[in-house]
Order: C-alpha cells, then sequence, then structure tokens
C-alpha cells in the first residue's frame, strides 16, 4: 500500500517542480492529486506521463490523503491545511503562514530532521533564503558554534512566483527587442505584489523583498532571522539580513559572514562542509571554480565556495552560497520531509486538531 499524496498549488512555480521531485521520489506512492484554484479546473497536468485533472481546494477536497504539499499563498494555507489534519493528512506547508507557530517544526531535513517528531499535523518548510543558508552553516555551527551572521542575498525572480518570471522575460523583451529604455518598462508585480509601487527587474537590482516590517527590515529580511534562530534552536544567534532581488530566473546565491564561537581554521571548515548532507564544496580559486545560480538550477544540493577569513575579524569568515530556490529553497525540501516523515514512521493522522478551522 502506498501514499496519497496532494499538492496544492500544483500550478504554480513550486508545485509544478513539486510534480517533478514527486516522479522521482523514494515515497511508496498510491495516487497523485493536484489542487489549484477554482481558475484551473478543468486543465490537467502530467504526472509519469499520465494526465491529471486539476481539482479545486475546497474544506472537503482532503478525504482520503495521507500527505498534503502545499504552495498555493499563506491565505490558503491558513484556510486548508487545518481541513486536510482533520481528514487526517500530514502537511507539508511551504508558505510563511505556520513557520512561527510553537506547534509547528519549521525542518531543513539535513540539519532539524529530528524537530518532526513530535508534530501535529503540520510541518512547516523555511524561506528558500533561509533553507540553503542552513545547510551550509550547520556543520560550522556544529562543531565550532555560531556567535553571528551577516547575509546579503542575490534573489531569483522565481522566487516571487510564476508571473514574477513572465514580468521579467517580458521586460527583457521589451528593452532588447523594441529599445525600451530600462527605467519605462511595464513593472506591475516586482518588487512585491502587495506593495504600493512597481520597478522593473530587468538591468536592476531591487533591494526589497516583500513588505517592509516596522523595524525598516523586510519580511524576508526578517524571516532569515527567526527561522534562522528556530532552526538552530538557538535564540542567541545574531542574524541580520538583506535580501536583493536580481534578474536571474532562477538559483538564489548569498553573500554570507560569520563570526564563530571557536576559531575554526578554513581548511577544516571546508572539510567540514564537503562532509554534510546535502552541501558540495566548490571551492578553488586558483581555477575560478566557486558555485553559479546557472549551475545550481536543476539540482537538490547546496554549493558553497569563496570561503576565506576575515581581514580583521579573528573569528570572522566570508562564503558565497547559491542553491536552486525552486528546489532546496522548496519543492525538494518539501518532498524530503515528506520521504523523512515516512522513514521516521511519522505519517499518520493527528488525533487532536490544535490548529482553528476558518
Ligand atoms: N517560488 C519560490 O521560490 C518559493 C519558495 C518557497 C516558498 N514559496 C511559497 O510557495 C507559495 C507558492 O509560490 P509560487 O512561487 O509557486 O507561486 P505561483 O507560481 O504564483 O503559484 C501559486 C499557486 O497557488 C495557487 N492558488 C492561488 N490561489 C489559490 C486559492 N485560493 N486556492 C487554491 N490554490 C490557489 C495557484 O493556482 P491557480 O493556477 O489556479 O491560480 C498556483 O498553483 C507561496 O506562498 C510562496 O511564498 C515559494
Amino acid at each position: 500500500m502506498g501514499y496519497t499524496v496532494a499538492v496544492v498549488g500544483a500550478t504554480g512555480a513550486v508545485g509544478t517542480q513539486m510534480i517533478k521531485m514527486l516522479e522521482e521520489t523514494t515515497l511508496p506512492l498510491d495516487k497523485v492529486r493536484l489542487l489549484a484554484s477554482a481558475r484551473s479546473v478543468g486543465k490537467t497536468l502530467t504526472f509519469k506521463g499520465q494526465e491529471i485533472e486539476i481539482e479545486e481546494t475546497t474544506e472537503t477536497a482532503f478525504e482520503g490523503v495521507d500527505i498534503a504539499l502545499f504552495s498555493a499563498g499563506g491565505g490558503t494555507s491558513a484556510k486548508f491545511a487545518p481541513y486536510a489534519v482533520k481528514a487526517g493528512a500530514v502537511v507539508v506547508d511551504n508558505t510563511s503562514y505556520f513557520r512561527q507557530n510553537p506547534d509547528v517544526p519549521l525542518v531543513v531535513p539535513e540539519v532539524n530532521a529530528h524537530a518532526m517528531d513530535a508534530h501535529k499535523g503540520i510541518i512547516a518548510c523555511p524561506n528558500c533564503s533561509t533553507i540553503q543558508m542552513m545547510v551550509a552553516l550547520e556543520p560550522i555551527r556544529q562543531r565550532w558554534g555560531l556567535d553571528r551572521i551577516i547575509v546579503s542575498t542575490y534573489q531569483a525572480v522565481s522566487g516571487a512566483g510564476a508571473t514574477a518570471i513572465q514580468e521579467t522575460l517580458g521586460q527583457l523583451h521589451e528593452a532588447v527587442v523594441d529599445g525600451v529604455d530600462p527605467k519605462h518598462l511595464t513593472a506591475k508585480i516586482l518588487p512585491s505584489g502587495g506593495d504600493k509601487k512597481h520597478y522593473p527587474i530587468a538591468f536592476n537590482a531591487l533591494p526589497q523583498i516583500d513588505l517592509f516590517t516596522d523595524n525598516d527590515y523586510t519580511y524576508e529580511e526578517m524571516k532569515m532571522t527567526k527561522e534562522t534562530k528556530k532552526i538552530m534552536e538557538d535564540d542567541a544567534i545574531k542574524v541580520s539580513a538583506t535580501c536583493v532581488r536580481v534578474p536571474v530566473l532562477s538559483g538564489h546565491s548569498e553573500s554570507v559572514y560569520i563570526e564563530t564561537i571557536d576559531p575554526a581554521p578554513i581548511s577544516d571548515v571546508k572539510e567540514a562542509i564537503a562532509n554534510f548532507p546535502g552541501a558540495v564544496l566548490e571551492d578553488d580559486v586558483a581555477n575560478q571554480i566557486y558555485p553559479q545560480a546557472i549551475n545550481a538550477v536543476g539540482r537538490r544540493e547546496t554549493f558553497v565556495g569563496r570561503i576565506r577569513k576575515d581581514l580583521d575579524a579573528e573569528n570572522g569568515i566570508h562564503m558565497w552560497i547559491v542553491s536552486d530556490n525552486l528546489l532546496k529553497g522548496a519543492a525538494w525540501n518539501s518532498v524530503q520531509i515528506a520521504e523523512s516523515l515516512h522513514e521516521r514512521g511519522l505519517v499518520r493522522p493527528t488525533k487532536e486538531l490544535v490548529f482553528e478551522l476558518k
């Protein structure tokens, strides 16, 4: 007997990658069901060569589902994930809605799979930019401890969904083919669909991802701060982020500065990263080898390079971390969580519903 797995948001940038990850999963699968909004009902998507009809996401859609992978925005998770749990499914949620809920483990399987053991029906998948940073830094934290992290991201437009990819391609066409000045390109989505102003991303770099919070950091930046502390189970780690959108289609890059608690020799740091599951060391500057977004696309690993000692701070280290935001940053991390749940015997209905039915 295999599982029935539902993908909620199956037509989206992440959902379509989840389908690909499920085609290759080690999970015993009986059936895959594809859900999206009412707009997509009547459309089909292919799973292992089979056409599957898209169903509408409703309160009653989850009967018989064992695992529900949600990637359809926070509002959809808030409304429907508790109904999926009530119907007996375990939810793996890709949105930010449940990430800071104390009843919800926030999981990067290589780092804290143990956090799932006491799950109450919903497991949250962290933000894409946090996940890849965790894979690179956990081997360092384990051995030398982490005092502080300062990160600047260079994030791909696919992180803002399928419509942001279309907007970027449209702007590139307008600029290159029609000769429009980049300042006058049509912008309706980025930097944040929910904000008042929109700016071109083509030939540009936008230091805003998501809305601004009261402390002048964006929600994306505060996600990196709060999620790091929750995943690493250490509120004392200092984390400051600057998140920047760049005109790359897929693959997030990060310039990360850390200060370890104990002195960490660079050669040992490289060895620890190279030996950590899910991390790949790409660091040979003599031969110009370092991680690049275009090489990370389609791969599940996190690539780490340019590792070097700070010129002044004794325990300071700089590095460059790259991963495919749609795979390890979302779809693969979610399917990997589902595989870990299976391996740990945790795919089971939750008896007591702790999440509010709306
Ligand atoms: N892109 C990334 O790198 C990334 C990484 C981590 C997490 N996430 C999170 O994952 C979620 C999806 O992101 P995305 O990039 O895949 O977005 P997207 O490309 O815009 O896709 C959105 C998906 O949600 C569905 N949807 C929208 N409203 C719905 C509703 N009311 N009921 C049911 N389904 C609904 C859409 O279905 P229709 O086609 O029917 O409209 C579509 O399948 C977001 O919460 C995002 O923050 C994204």
